[in-house]
């Protein structure tokens, strides 16, 4: 096949937020222990940290991390995860049915985000607790000194207070399976409540409401508008939350989630207005997409097969080619939005639906996904161009008609240098894409993630079986360069 797209520094969607490449570190599985932390791992100092997971979190280009959950903070106490580790208490995660020792909390995440070089986003319990707890919290992480639980904080070795801009006013609390599920009239008051508080706290800090947990629950709609209704002047962001997996075999339906992304920021962003008209206010809410990623939810056996274990294996899906293809053709949508979308975290860091995998003990390596993330947060740079290619249409079950390829760019006005990403989702066929330039600028750098087998995947004793090829067939004239897309592939090409 065919297709054509044009990169012009005239249109300009937005800047590219350096927060769209967020990522999410949960008390969940492995992610926190064996994953970021592991006392007495070869590669670990006396903070226990894994300098080959930090090493790997650096590459990976992520530059925000949300903390502590996730299902897990609906019924979190901070305060067991604070202190001599001594006295922390072992208490039971009831959102995994796990046993938690609780000897990594908030000071040692925050210390682990210095070393990784992140912005931490954190999460508050709005679950099981509320107003007073938030409140606690907050002082306790970021009040100077002289109060109550400043005072608890320095006694607890964080002389100095932590610089948190971003706090998540709970999480999923539209979703049943969430430790104090709520309505949305009942999350709307309390979200704003304690916003309002924290506001009255500190004015400076961001807030995000939580949107719905998926676009199929039968609340995604009605739960925004409400939660709206009685928060928007109080809060920066509503929250998304997406995974993808061919459930059902369906491959090209898969390849082509990044439509129920698009969907799903088009209808909240609507909503989130539609609430701004009734209002009559002017601000424009952004969104913080702040759950996204692949995640084989059918292979998951439900939270009553967990049976409090510590740390146990948990959704550690192993990703081949075809998962890097939908995580970079989510990525390309996230930067699309980039007018909407100010936060993004992929869904997990480490060992749970993570780019990062460790084995205790031994090895880090890099899953398929990684190589896409690592690739557009290190060259999406300046701002993203509207970008619209001529292609070939593919019909699909579940999202009806999408084009074969689905792309984005950046232009970064310094220098003028634009970087294209594009997924073909073709599974069949290549695609030759033209591609019309402004003058002067040619191709420095032209790289794919595609194979002969798509269901190619990395492991511990193969840890390079995925990884970016030199792309094929890129000519080069004037102002058009012509690149051949494999079919399933994601391909980027620098222009410089
Ligand atoms: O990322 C795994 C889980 O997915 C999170 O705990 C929850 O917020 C979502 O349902």
């Amino acid at each position: 096949t065919r297709a054509r797209l044009t990169l012009d520094p005239a249109f300009r969607v937005a800047p590219v937020e350096p927060r769209l490449f967020g990522s999410f570190v949960e008390h969940m599985g492995r992610c926190v222990y064996t994953g970021i932390f592991e006392p007495g791992h070869p590669s670990a100092g006396p903070d226990g940290f894994r300098t080959d997971v930090l090493e790997l979190v650096r590459e990976l280009g992520v530059t925000l991390v949300r903390y502590p959950g996730g299902n897990f903070v609906s019924n979190h106490r901070w305060e067991d995860g604070v202190g001599p580790a001594e006295h922390r208490p072992t208490t039971l995660d009831l959102a995994w049915r796990t046993v938690e020792d609780n000897s990594f909390g908030l000071n040692e995440f925050m210390a682990w985000t210095a070393r990784a070089e992140v912005e931490p986003m954190m999460a508050l319990n709005l679950g099981t607790r509320g107003v007073a707890e938030a409140l606690n919290l907050v002082e306790y992480a970021t009040f100077p000194a002289g109060t109550r639980w400043s005072e608890l904080r320095r006694s607890h070795g964080a002389d100095k207070p932590h610089d948190i801009r971003l706090w998540c006013l709970g999480n999923e609390l539209d979703g049943p399976w969430q430790m104090g599920h709520k309505t949305a009239r009942e999350y709307g008051r309390l979200a704003a409540e304690t916003a309002r508080a924290l506001k009255r706290f500190d004015p400076t800090l961001s807030l995000v409401a939580c949107g719905s947990s998926n676009s199929s629950i039968p609340t995604f709609g009605s739960w925004e508008a409400q939660v709206l209704e009685e928060t928007y002047d109080l809060v920066d962001y509503i929250s998304l939350h997406a995974y993808y997996d061919p459930s059902d075999g369906d491959a090209d339906s898969f390849l082509a989630s990044a439509a129920d992304m698009e969907h799903m920021i088009r209808s909240v962003a609507a909503t989130a207005d539609h609430v701004a008209a009734t209002l009559r206010s002017r601000k424009r809410l952004k969104l913080s997409f702040d759950e996204w990623n692949v995640w084989y939810q059918s292979r998951f056996g439900g939270e009553s097969s967990l049976d409090w274990a510590r740390h146990p294996r948990l959704i550690e899906d192993r990703y081949d080619v075809t998962d890097a293809v939908v995580v970079g053709s989510l990525l390309i949508t996230l930067l699309r939005n980039a007018d909407r979308v100010g936060v993004a975290c992929q869904a997990q860091l480490a060992n749970v639906i993570a780019p990062i995998m460790t084995e205790p003990g031994g090895p880090a390596w890099r899953q398929s996904i990684f190589h896409p993330f690592a690739l557009t947060a290190r060259h999406a740079r300046g701002e993203v161009l509207r970008v619209e290619p001529e292609a070939a249409t593919i019909e699909t079950a579940r999202y009806g008609e999408v084009p074969a390829v689905w792309a984005t760019a950046t232009h970064d006005p310094a220098t003028g240098a634009m970087t294209l990403f594009a997924v073909n989702r073709d599974r069949g066929a290549a695609c030759d894409l033209d591609v019309v330039l402004p003058g002067g600028l040619e191709p420095v750098e032209h790289v794919e993630l595609a194979d002969e087998d798509p269901s190619a995947a990395n492991s511990a004793a193969q840890p390079y079986r995925v990884v970016p090829r030199p792309g094929s067939g890129l000519r080069h004239q004037d102002r058009l360069a012509t690149l051949t897309l494999p079919p399933t592939s994601w391909t980027m090409v620098r222009f410089a």
